[in-house]
């Protein structure tokens, strides 16, 4: 099966994260999370991956390369301008004879997607959308479903009010090439606002896949968290990792008077100086320089990260080569661009990019 995922996207909520990275190619656990998703596509015998790309295309490119991956061909697919979710897709129609999935870019899951597949072929469904259960559907698509699955309606970002359905559309597809037939050409147009109202204004068989996986968009900072959090916290039983007390890649320096309490993970070529401490859940990437008496909780820090002495990290995100001054603290949910020096103390939520 040929998979097409949409990676043109500018990742505005993970700014200034996504400033030179785009989102797909963020690491979750020290790995670009494209890679996760590739390898969970290839695990489903999907021979064919059509990236389409958008926003810093060649990072991704660069990054993967022209000679496949995991026994998958790679098909890089640019947007001059962004087309949309559907557009991206009506653009690489060529590319599509059979029935293909579609992933948006941001969805990490360990939906068994061959399960989906089946229920796709059972129902004689022309376009199958994973749903899943959520408390809060406003920020998503929502559906409205039979029993059976067949969907009646669909709201992208609906209003308070609107639906009483807490089914959201989950971001991966399973669609039979004739259904495009009915996108404009060359033309911004959107599954979520297009190309499924229409399907079903046409009555044309739209199911939804009902599951409940291990499931998070990781689009936001809270999620893009979370989701290194819980694969390390191994909070769905298929994402045990081995030995995840401390999850050491290559090798690193530890002063033996540092402490690490795990889950955490420590890339390669890490220094940890003398009495600082580290908890769980926490991410280190690889060349990383930890000063003396730091202390750092629940926090992702990307390659080349370089922190003082007696600096304080609290469920914060810093991108790559963050240079972080002595005694300075940075709180919940503050996102540092690559490359910044921190010089004073971050409030929680407060990101530091070139712009300020
Ligand atoms: N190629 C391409 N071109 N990709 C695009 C474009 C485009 O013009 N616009 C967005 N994308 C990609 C993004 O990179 C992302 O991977 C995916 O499409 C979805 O875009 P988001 O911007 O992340 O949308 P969202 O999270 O607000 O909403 C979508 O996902 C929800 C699930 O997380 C919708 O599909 C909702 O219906 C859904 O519930
Ligand atoms: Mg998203």
């Amino acid at each position: 099966m040929k998979a097409v995922i949409l990676a043109g996207g500018a990742g505005t909520r993970l700014r200034p994260l996504t400033n030179n990275l785009p989102k797909p190619m963020v690491p979750i656990l020290n790995r670009p999370f494209l890679e996760h998703m590739l390898d969970s596509l290839a695990a489903h015998n999907v021979t064919d991956v059509i990236i389409t790309v958008s926003y810093l295309s060649d990072n991704i490119r660069n990054h993967f390369g022209d000679n496949g991956y995991a026994n998958m061909n790679i098909h890089y697919v640019l947007e001059e301008s962004p087309l949309g979710t559907a557009g991206a897709v009506k653009n690489v129609e060529k590319l599509l004879d059979d029935t293909f999935l579609v992933l948006n870019g941001d969805i990490f899951t360990n939906l068994d997607i061959s399960k989906m597949l089946l229920f796709h072929n059972d129902a004689d469904s022309k376009a199958t959308l994973f749903l899943k259960e959520v408390s809060d559907p406003s920020q998503f698509g929502v559906v409205e479903i039979k029993g059976d699955g067949y969907i009646e309606k669909f709201i992208e970002k609906p209003n308070p009010g609107e639906t009483k359905s807490n089914w959201i559309n989950g971001g991966v597809y399973i669609l039979e090439p004739d259904i495009l037939q009915i996108a404009p050409e060359n033309e911004f147009y959107m599954f979520e606002r297009g190309l499924f109202p229409t399907l079903l204004e046409t009555q044309i068989p739209m199911y939804g896949y009902r599951n409940n996986p291990y499931w998070i968009d990781l689009g936001t900072p809270s999620n893009y968290l979370r989701v290194n959090h819980d694969i390390l916290n191994a909070v769905d039983e298929s994402m045990i990792v081995e030995n995840r007390d401390i999850l050491n890649t290559e090798g690193y320096f530890a002063h033996p008077s540092a402490v690490i309490e795990g889950p955490v993970i420590v890339g390669r070529d890490c220094f940890i100086g003398a009495g600082s401490v580290i908890r769980g859940p926490t991410v280190i990437g690889s060349g990383v320089t930890i000063g003396e008496d730091n202390v750092i909780s629940g926090s992702v820090l990307w390659d080349g990260v370089k922190l003082g002495h007696q600096v304080i990290l609290t469920e914060c995100i810093l991108a790559d080569d963050v240079t972080v001054d002595d005694k300075v603290r940075i709180g919940n949910l503050c996102m540092v661009a690559s490359g910044m020096n921190v010089t004073a103390d971050l409030q929680p939520g407060i990101s530091l990019g070139p712009t300020g």
